[in-house]
Formats: C-alpha cells, sequence, structure tokens
C-alpha cells in the first residue's frame, strides 16, 4: 500500500499534481545525466510518439455503475501487485539521487509494485534485493555467456521472481546527445553489477560499452540455452510485431512487454500503444505488459483495454528521484494511484477485471 509521505518530504511535494511537473526536476542533474535519461534515438520521433499515442485514443465512459468501492489490484506472473505498474529497468540510477536504485525500489515495495532491475544498475543486485519487495532482474547478454550466467545465477540466489530478457538493443541506439557528451558514469559510479567481471576503468562511455562487450549475436535459438541456466519466469521485453509475439509464445516464454525502449532504439518505429492491439491479437495466451510513454491514470486504463495486464513507467521515476529521492518516486506513485482509481470510477469500472476494449473510443487521425 503506498505510505503516506513521512514527515521529512520535501516541502511542495504534496502540490505536485501530474508526473510530467516532475520533468522541471532535471534541470538539477548535471547536463551528461539529464541527457541520458531524456534522451530518444536519432530526430526522436519514436520518443515523441509514444505519449501521443494515448492521446490519440478517447475513452467511452460507462455511467451509472456503482463505482463506490472499487479495486486497484492485479496479477501479473503469478504476483498480487497494488496497481497495475511497475518499474521499468532503467540503467545507472545513482545519476538522479544518490541512493539511486535503492530509492527508487523502496518507493516500489511500498507502493505494493514490482521493480525490475536493470543489468546497468549502480548498486549490485544484492543490494536492490536488501530492500525487500517483489522485484525482477533485466538481463543483457554480453559476449562472454559465462557472465549472463553468473548474472542469472546471483539474480535466482538473491530472491528475484522472473528474469527480463531485453531484446530490441542488438546495438545501442545513436542518442546524438550522449555521443557529444561522451556520456559515461561519472568517478565514483560502476555499473555495480558488472564490477567483478571488468578491469577497472574499461569500457568508460556506455556506447563503447555495448560495442565491446554486448552480444548482437543473440537469437531465437539461444532461449533455450537461457531456459537451461534457470527455471525462472523468463520474459520478452521489447517486441513490437505479433509474428515475433507468435514465435515468442511458441517457446513457452511466461510473459511479453510490448516496448520501443522508450523511444531509444529504432527511430519510427511506431508508438508501443499503437503496437499493442495487433500484438494482443496474435497472442491470446500470453501475458502482455506495456511501456512507454505512460504519464496518466487514464493511460494505464487504455493500455489495458487493449490487451495488457499492466504497464511499466520509466522516466517519471527518473524525474521523482531527482526531485526528491525516495519521497519522490513515492509521490509519483501516489499520483499515479490516484489518477487510476479516479479513471476507474469515472469510467464505470469497479476492478481492473472490468477493463474492457467497449471503453476505446474512436482513435483520432
Ligand atoms: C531505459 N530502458 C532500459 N531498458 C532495459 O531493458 N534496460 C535498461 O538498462 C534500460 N535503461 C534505460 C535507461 C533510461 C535512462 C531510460 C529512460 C530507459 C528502457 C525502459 O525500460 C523503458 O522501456 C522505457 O523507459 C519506457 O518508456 P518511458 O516510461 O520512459 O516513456
Ligand atoms: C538505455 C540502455 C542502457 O536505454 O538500455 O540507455
Amino acid at each position: 500500500m503506498a505510505r503516506p509521505l513521512t514527515k521529512r518530504a520535501p516541502r511542495g511535494l504534496k502540490r505536485m499534481l501530474s508526473l510530467r511537473e516532475f520533468e522541471a526536476a532535471l534541470a538539477r542533474l548535471p547536463r551528461p545525466a539529464r541527457d541520458y535519461f531524456r534522451a530518444g534515438a536519432d530526430d526522436e520521433l519514436t520518443l515523441a510518439d509514444n505519449p501521443r499515442a494515448f492521446e490519440r485514443i478517447k475513452l467511452l465512459p460507462r455511467v451509472l455503475v456503482d463505482v463506490s468501492t472499487r479495486d486497484l489490484r492485479c496479477n501479473v506472473g503469478g504476483h498480487e501487485l497494488g496497481l497495475p505498474v511497475l518499474v521499468a529497468p532503467m540503467a545507472y540510477q545513482r545519476l538522479a539521487h544518490p541512493k539511486g536504485e535503492l530509492a527508487l525500489a523502496r518507493a516500489a515495495a511500498a507502493a505494493g509494485s514490482l521493480y525490475v532491475a536493470s543489468t546497468l544498475s549502480t548498486f549490485t543486485l544484492e543490494e536492490i534485493a536488501g530492500v525487500g519487495g517483489l522485484r525482477w532482474f533485466q538481463v543483457y547478454v554480453h559476449k562472454d555467456r559465462e557472465v549472463t550466467a553468473s548474472l542469472i545465477r546471483r539474480a535466482e540466489a538473491a530472491g528475484y521472481s522472473a528474469i527480463v530478457l531485453t531484446v530490441d538493443v542488438p546495438v545501442l541506439g545513436c542518442r546524438p546527445n550522449d555521443l557529444r557528451n561522451n556520456f559515461a558514469l561519472p568517478g565514483g559510479m560502476t555499473m555495480a553489477n558488472l564490477a567483478p567481471y571488468m578491469a577497472r576503468g574499461q569500457n568508460a562511455t556506455l556506447a563503447a560499452f555495448f560495442a565491446s562487450r554486448h552480444d548482437a549475436s543473440l537469437c531465437w535459438d539461444d532461449l533455450k540455452w537461457l531456459r537451461g541456466l534457470t527455471g525462472l519466469p523468463l520474459w520478452l521485453k521489447g517486441i513490437l510485431r505479433p509474428d515475433d509475439a507468435r514465435r515468442a509464445a511458441r517457446r513457452g516464454v511466461e510473459g511479453i512487454i510490448v516496448s520501443n525502449h522508450g523511444g531509444r532504439q529504432l527511430d519510427t518505429a511506431p508508438a508501443a500503444l499503437d503496437a499493442l492491439g495487433a500484438v494482443a491479437a496474435a497472442v491470446k495466451d500470453t501475458p502482455l505488459l506495456l511501456d512507454g510513454g505512460v504519464r496518466r491514470g487514464t493511460d494505464i486504463v487504455k493500455a489495458m483495454a487493449l490487451g495488457a495486464q499492466a504497464v511499466l513507467v520509466g522516466r517519471p521515476f527518473l524525474w521523482g528521484l531527482a526531485r526528491a529521492g525516495e519521497a519522490g518516486a513515492a509521490r509519483v506513485f501516489e499520483i499515479l494511484r490516484e489518477e487510476f482509481d479516479r479513471a476507474l470510477a469515472l469510467c464505470g469500472c469497479r476492478s481492473v477485471n472490468e477493463i474492457r476494449a467497449d471503453l476505446l473510443g474512436r482513435r483520432a487521425p
């Protein structure tokens, strides 16, 4: 359950009333961090289109339904969440706040959400596990497959309950400002999970790291190898095509995250929400999640009406961290909870099970 903000919560947080208001907190960060968090690929067309896709879809509210009691809980991968929002895996969270991943994982646990830890965290996956709460581990596969095997064994030992394989980064997308800034972690921060396998100072920039260590040869047949490493459920993150979704379903993955990586990979890929309907029609029995551009409670309703069990939210949590650490991230959760609750009521739904496609009105051109 969302914990009330403590007395120590920075003043003014309660007056923040929408996720977008938090974005201004990026101005507090050094330029390279701000640019990295904000970045989309190339012309940033997909980045801009992700939220617009939600604006294009209208909701058709059902009236005169008794919505005096409402239940926001949902089930994802066998876990009951307090609201249908997970924290998207994001690298380098200490750039937003000194407590980074630990603060965000704490806010997620307090909200009854699920924290997806990135391979490229700035605290180790074991340190993040120490926070408690539900957690999944996101995997980037290294050319040295033993590194990946070791990370997955560590995640299993530390109580992560699923592996999320990100499949939309065979190579890193081009984020022009990051290249201009020669973007790298500042001194004192490391890709903490990978430190044991890397020489100090190796692969300083993110671009160099992906170019030299990341395995661009990963393909469908490798899922067997990955399955052999762990009994944990496997989710694929970054699928946009119905045929890829069917391939994933045939290989028995536990779920699919429909995503374009927040517009950071292939520019001009469709908005994640625009890809969701066709994927949902193609794989009726495989659980789906969606991320990319979710900023409002009504966005959650739209994604669920189109077939997602829940959504992941990315950047707004980094904005919350930059604004006020754990308390900022907690406020982002609180706003999402209040907005989603209100959207349910106004749509004539008492629970997430009553969100159906008939709520979707005409799509604006
Ligand atoms: C990401 N994303 C990401 N995805 C992933 O699988 N592993 C990772 O390490 C990262 N790192 C990362 C860093 C930053 C700064 C951002 C903004 C994003 C992508 C992320 O999980 C998610 O797909 C998008 O962020 C969702 O879009 P929104 O909510 O940010 O619009
Ligand atoms: C990013 C990678 C690390 O989007 O996933 O920056």
